[in-house]
C-alpha cells in the first residue's frame, strides 16, 4: 500500500505564489514588527463577520485569518481557503488540524475557482491582490463576484500605493515590482466587476488599506 499523501501540484498562473511557507509566519512577524497579530485581528474586525456565515479567504496562504474566521462564524458557519501554493495550503492545513478546526483549504488558483456560483456569504483577500499582476485583477474579482451570493460582501486588506519616493522603493521591494495599482484603485476595478456600496478605509494603519464591497 501506497502510504505517501499526493502533494498537490502548483496549479498554472501569473500570480506570484509563495514557496517558503515554513518561513512565512516569521518573516509577517519581522515586517510588522511583531504586530501581525494584531493586524489579524484588526482585517478580521472589518469583515464584521456573523455566526454562520460561509466565508472563503482567496489566497489564504497560512491560513491565519481563516482560521479567525473560523472563530468568528462558529460550528454553524463553513470556511474554506484557497491558495495557488501548495506549501502554503500544506502549512495551513496543518495549523487547523493541530487545532482540530474544520476548514477546507485547497490549492487552486484566485482566476479559476472550483466552487459553484453565489456559494459564499463573505470572501477575505487579505495581502494577495498585489501578488497578482495588474491584468489578471479583473479576472479575480469577477471571480469572487461569482462565488457570492447577491448581496454577499468582500472585504480586501492590501497596501496603499505610497504616494512618496522612498515608500515607493521600499514598498516596491514588498510589492514585487506590481507597484502601479495599491488598495486606492481598487474602488474602480470592483465597481468595473459589478460590485456595489464600495467603500475604502485607509486611516487605520499606515500601510494597509481595507476596502469593502457588496456582491
Ligand atoms: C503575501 S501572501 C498573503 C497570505 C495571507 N492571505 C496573509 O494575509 O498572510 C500572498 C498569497 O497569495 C498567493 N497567490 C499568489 N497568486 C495567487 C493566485 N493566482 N491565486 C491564489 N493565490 C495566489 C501566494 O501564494 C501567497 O500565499
Amino acid at each position: 500500500m501506497d502510504t505517501h499523501m499526493a502533494k498537490d501540484a502548483h496549479p498554472t498562473t501569473t500570480g506570484r505564489t509563495i514557496g517558503w511557507a515554513e518561513h512565512y509566519d516569521l518573516v509577517v512577524q519581522l515586517l510588522t514588527l511583531g504586530r501581525a497579530k494584531a493586524l489579524r485581528q484588526l482585517t478580521i474586525d472589518q469583515a464584521q463577520l456573523r455566526s454562520g456565515e460561509a466565508v472563503l479567504d482567496v489566497g489564504c496562504g497560512t491560513g491565519d485569518l481563516t482560521l479567525l474566521a473560523k472563530q468568528r462564524v462558529g460550528a454553524a458557519g463553513r470556511v474554506c481557503g484557497i491558495d495557488a501554493g501548495p506549501e502554503m495550503i500544506e502549512v495551513a492545513r496543518r495549523k487547523a488540524a493541530k487545532r482540530h478546526t474544520e476548514i477546507d483549504f485547497r490549492v487552486e488558483p484566485i482566476e479559476a475557482l472550483t466552487f459553484p456560483d453565489q456559494s459564499f456569504d463573505v470572501v477575505l483577500s487579505s495581502l494577495m491582490m498585489h501578488h497578482l499582476p495588474d491584468e489578471l485583477k479583473p479576472r479575480a474579482l469577477a471571480e469572487i463576484r461569482r462565488v457570492l451570493r447577491p448581496g454577499g460582501r468582500v472585504l480586501i486588506a492590501d497596501f496603499k500605493r505610497p504616494t512618496d519616493h522612498i515608500g515607493q522603493g521600499l514598498l516596491g521591494m514588498l510589492m514585487h515590482g506590481h507597484v502601479r495599482q495599491g488598495a486606492q484603485d481598487l474602488p474602480a476595478l470592483l465597481a468595473e466587476a459589478g460590485f456595489t456600496s464600495i467603500t475604502v478605509d485607509d486611516k487605520r494603519s499606515r500601510i494597509l488599506g481595507f476596502v469593502r464591497a457588496v456582491a
